[in-house]
């Protein structure tokens, strides 16, 4: 990929996601795009690879993005009547990553967004009582605790502890009130970039 379309590519996702962020984010008193600067500056602060970071910070474009941008979303979208956001939106994320040239790893991560979250709710009771309401209620319609063989394929891929590190901050990025100290989106710019260049 050349630069002036890495450059092209990287402005349209920053600014749909500053245009279809600004709507609530299911069932909690934050925007989208608020959760997702969260998710992005906690990835940051803890010293993440880029890879993860871009993750973290586009881990919900597949909820945010109007449904005409994917294909897969038109054909798999179903929205749930318990107002539990798009059912599959970690998929539709993924696969609109794809298109647009991400690594498999960034696509992957941002798959793995409700995988992981099954994967600790089986593991961890404590973790399961800590979600929100709406995120508890989001987890019967996505399959409910890994058990089996789900179970031990997640807990033997080589992404397991950055796909838990991005659940985490997921469950995390739903404070009200921190917008000053949160970078914009556009802070993200450089190295969506560098990435798309990098993949090319
Ligand atoms: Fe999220």
């Amino acid at each position: 990929m050349n630069q002036h379309s890495a450059q092209e590519k990287a402005k349209a996702l920053i600014s749909a996601l500053e245009e279809y962020g600004q709507g609530d984010y299911i069932g909690e008193s934050i925007s989208q795009l608020e959760h997702c600067l969260q998710a992005a500056h906690q990835a940051q602060k803890a010293g993440a690879r880029d890879e993860l970071v871009i993750a973290a910070l586009l881990h919900d474009i597949g909820q945010i993005i109007p449904l005409e941008s994917t294909k897969e979303a038109r054909m798999t979208l179903r929205q749930s009547t318990e107002n539990v956001g798009r059912v599959g939106h970690e998929a539709i994320g993924a696969s609109y990553l794809e298109s647009l040239g991400f690594s498999e790893v960034v696509c992957r991560l941002v798959d793995s967004h409700v995988a992981a979250k099954r994967y600790l709710t089986a593991i961890n009771r404590d973790y399961y009582e800590s979600l929100s309401s709406a995120s508890q209620k989001s987890l019967a319609f996505q399959g409910g605790p890994f058990q089996g063989v789900d179970l031990e394929v997640f807990q033997q891929d080589p992404l397991r502890d950055e796909m838990v590190s991005l659940r985490l901050w997921d469950d995390a990025a739903k404070i009200e009130g921190i917008e000053t100290s949160t970078p914009r989106a556009w802070a993200y710019m450089n190295i969506i970039i560098a990435h798309l260049l990098h993949k090319a």
